[in-house]
C-alpha cells in the first residue's frame, strides 16, 4: 500500500511510525484509519519488529479526528466513523509489540484517545491534553469515554470531559496520563532509548507481558493469575528464551534470543 499519512521507518527492532498529516494537525480521517490498520497487520508480519513508537509531525501529535470530515456524516454514518476508530484503536492494543506513544505536541479528542489506546506514553513538555469534544456538541467517539477513566479514574475523566479544558504535560504526568515528560527536543531520542531498552529483552517476554497485562485486565484476578502461570511456564524448557536468558545470566554474558 503507498501511504499518504502514514511515514515508517524499522531499525534494530523497532518501528518509528510518524502521522505526516500537518496542514490538518494530523487530523484523523478515514485514509488514516485504512492506512494503520494496513500497517498494523503488515508490521505484526514482520518478525523484525519488537516495539513501536508512534509520534505527530509538527506541532501536532493529533488534533482530534477530522472535524471537516465528520461534519456531514448522519446517524449511521457517526456511528460507522466511531466503530472505525474504535476497531482500529483496539488493534493498537492487541498488536503482539508494545507500542510507545511520543507525543509532540496537541492530543486532542482522538489524539488523545489515540495516545491512550498505546501501551504506554511519553510526552514533550510542550504537549496539550484534552478531551474537546462537548465544544462540539459531541462527545469522544474512539473510546475515550471508556479509557480515560480507567487510565486516570473517574473524576479526572469526568473533569477532562465535561469542561473540555485542556491540561499540561506536567498535569497530564501528575494524573498518571502519561508517564514521563521530556524537553521537547529530546522527546523522540528518550522514546527510542526506551524503545532500544525493551527491544533488547526477550522477545516472547516482551510479548507475554503485554498479553497477561491487557488480557488479565478483562479478568478475574484469578483467571489472571491461571493465564499469568501458563505464559511463565511456555517461557521455559530446552532451547526456550527463559533458559538462554537464564544461562547467561548464570555465565556472566548478553543473551542471545532465537526465535
Ligand atoms: N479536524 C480538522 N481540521 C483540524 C482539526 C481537526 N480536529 N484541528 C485542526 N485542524 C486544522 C484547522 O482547521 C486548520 O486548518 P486551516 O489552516 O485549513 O484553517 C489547521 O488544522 C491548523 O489549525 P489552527 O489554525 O486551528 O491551529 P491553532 O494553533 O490556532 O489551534 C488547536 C490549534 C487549538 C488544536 C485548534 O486547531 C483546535 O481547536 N482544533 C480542534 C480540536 C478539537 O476540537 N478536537 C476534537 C475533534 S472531535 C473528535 O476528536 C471526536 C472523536 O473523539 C471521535
Amino acid at each position: 500500500m503507498e501511504y499518504q499519512i502514514l511515514k515508517h521507518e524499522i531499525a534494530n527492532g523497532i518501528a518509528l511510525v510518524t502521522i505526516s498529516r500537518p496542514q490538518a494537525l494530523n487530523a484523523l480521517n478515514t485514509l488514516f484509519f485504512n492506512e494503520m490498520n494496513h500497517l498494523l497487520a503488515a508490521l505484526s508480519q514482520n518478525k523484525d519488529v519488537r516495539v513501536m513508537v508512534l509520534t505527530g509531525e509538527g506541532k501536532a501529535f493529533v488534533a482530534g479526528a477530522d472535524i471537516a470530515e465528520m461534519v456531514n456524516k448522519n446517524e449511521r454514518e457517526g456511528t460507522d466513523f466511531s466503530r472505525l476508530g474504535q476497531h482500529t484503536f483496539r488493534s493498537i492494543e492487541k498488536v503482539a509489540f508494545p507500542v510507545i506513544a511520543a507525543i509532540n505536541g496537541f492530543a486532542l479528542g482522538g489524539g488523545l484517545e489515540l495516545a491512550m489506546a498505546c501501551d504506554f506514553r511519553l510526552a514533550s513538555a510542550k504537549a496539550k491534553f484534552g478531551q474537546p469534544e462537548v465544544n462540539l456538541g459531541l462527545i469522544p467517539g474512539f473510546a475515550g469515554t471508556q479509557r480515560l477513566s480507567r487510565l486516570v479514574g473517574v473524576a479526572n475523566a469526568l473533569y477532562l470531559l465535561t469542561s473540555a479544558e485542556m491540561i499540561g504535560a506536567e498535569d497530564a504526568l501528575r494524573i498518571g496520563l502519561v508517564q514521563k515528560v521530556t524537553e521537547p527536543e529530546l522527546l523522540l531520542d528518550e522514546s527510542m532509548r526506551i524503545a532500544n531498552l525493551i527491544a533488547a529483552k526477550g522477545p516472547k517476554a516482551v510479548q507475554l507481558v503485554k498479553v497477561c497485562v491487557r488480557q488479565g485486565l478483562g479478568m478475574s484476578f484469578d483467571d489472571g493469575n491461571e493465564l499469568e502461570a501458563k505464559h511463565f511456564g511456555s517461557l521455559f524448557g530446552p532451547n526456550s528464551q527463559g533458559e538462554e536468558g537464564m544461562k547467561a545470566f548464570m555465565e556472566k554474558r548478553p543473551p542471545v534470543w532465537q526465535d
